[in-house]
């Protein structure tokens, strides 16, 4: 039978393709630690269940389009911390952050026009902009730099007149790195100067360390028309699976036509709206829990990841991600090999190859993600499995290039 070509072209995930190996291991009777996914084992804030339970409905129904008007005008008051001016009119609730990106993407660029972005990029960038046919165009960020913004000379290179507008997470997933005010100051100067939009993906946006203060581009009121941010409460409040995320932009236009995507697909879930209302209720004290907790994780896998003679990595400074060139030529091989070939006392550590995150033929074939979203204990336990799973493997090919 006929299958497009848009879905054939479309790339696997590359976090999830590996899993079958994972599921052979455990098998085996392996203990597998992932670190591969970011799926929080934070717990979701017993306010969302409070929320739900309180306000029962007899029937599960459609919202508003839009999202629950009570949601939206919460998420307007949250933003108010920042120093930004929302009304509910300028929220759309959506199905995760996805499907804001979604929704951003098909909103300002046509089939074969281009979305620049920042490399390594959360690699389901990939997959919004295959089914919207629209070509991501690489920028890319530099390990030994810490994964900093590149410069606006190496953005200008890329700019074509189907360049449409530019796209990054901040703080970024896969890298950890965090974008400072001046650099979103100079990727907005230079969006004006070639007329394009910037899409922020912000849903990361309180996890940041080493007295680094959260701040969102929609601060940049000079630049509201191009501005459009995503967010979601996946991360932020564990709830990945409540599937709660907002589009988000002051520019009135391009919220009403999102709207008419927004209506096709009816309605963002019911019941977990309720819940978010009562998680936008919760205040500083949350976060600064969370990110202390976070905090702490990461010291203990850079410290375990330093102990790795010739690895790539500067301490990042948010998210719960990071990234690390190591010194082995591929990087996928490598972490197949660490659940088929390795293990410590039964137990092994699965990370996600980093080729997947970009949009560059070959780059980052010797880097890898790991995602610091277990406990402290187990967290040490596995960097330390991972470690040694370096150097056994180095090892290993050694002795097969000498055989
Ligand atoms: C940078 C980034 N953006 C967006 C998403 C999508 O999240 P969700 O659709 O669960 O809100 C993720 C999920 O991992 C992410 O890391």
């Amino acid at each position: 039978m006929f299958l497009s070509n848009r879905i054939q072209k479309m790339q696997a995930s590359p976090i999830r393709k590996l899993i079958p190996y994972a599921e052979q291991a455990k098998k085996r009777g392996i203990k597998v630690y992932h670190l591969n996914i970011g799926q929080p084992d934070i717990q979701t804030p017993s306010v969302f269940f409070e929320y739900i339970e309180k306000n029962k409905n007899k029937i599960v129904s459609y919202t508003h389009s839009a999202g629950l008007y009570e949601l939206r005008e919460k998420f307007a008051e949250y933003y108010s911390k920042y120093d930004v001016e929302l009304s509910a009119e300028d929220v759309i609730v959506t199905v995760g952050g996805s499907e804001a990106i979604t929704f951003a993407i098909a909103a300002v660029a046509d089939s074969k026009d281009e979305i620049i972005v920042v490399e390594p990029f959360y690699a389901n960038y990939n997959g919004f902009a295959s089914m919207l046919d629209v070509n991501l165009v690489p920028v890319t960020a530099k390990a030994e730099d810490g994964y900093a913004l590149p410069d606006n000379a190496e953005f200008e290179k890329k700019i074509t007149p189907r360049t449409r507008g530019i796209l990054f997470s901040n703080p970024s997933n896969p890298t950890g790195a965090v974008y400072s005010k001046q650099d979103m100051s100079r990727i907005l100067e230079l969006a004006k100067k070639h007329d394009l939009y910037v899409i922020v993906d912000e849903v990361y946006r309180e996890f940041v360390f080493d007295g680094l203060k959260p701040f969102t581009v929609l601060e940049f009121k000079d630049y509201t028309d191009r501005i459009i941010m995503v967010d979601s409460l996946s991360k932020r409040f564990s709830l990945c699976g409540g599937r709660v995320g907002a589009f988000v932009t002051k520019n009135r236009e391009i919220i009403n036509m999102v709207m008419k995507m927004a209506q096709s697909r009816l309605s963002p879930p019911m019941i977990s709206q309720i819940g978010s209302i009562g998680l936008l209720t919760l205040g500083e004290d949350y976060f600064s829990e969370v990110v202390e907790e976070y905090r702490r994780r990461r010291d203990i896998v850079f410290d375990e990841i330093l102990k790795i003679e010739g690895v790539v990595c500067k301490k990042p400074k948010g998210a719960f991600y990071m990234s690390v060139k190591l010194p082995i030529e591929d990087a996928e091989d490598f972490v197949k090999w660490m659940l088929t070939d390795f293990n410590v006392d039964g137990a092994t550590t699965m990370v996600a190859p980093l080729s997947g995150f970009y949009a560059t033929d070959g780059a980052g074939k010797d880097e890898i993600r790991i995602a610091y979203v277990l406990e402290a204990e187990s967290l040490k336990h596995a960097c330390n499995i991972f470690r040694l799973g370096v150097n056994e493997y180095i090892k290993s090919r050694v002795k097969s290039t000498e055989v």
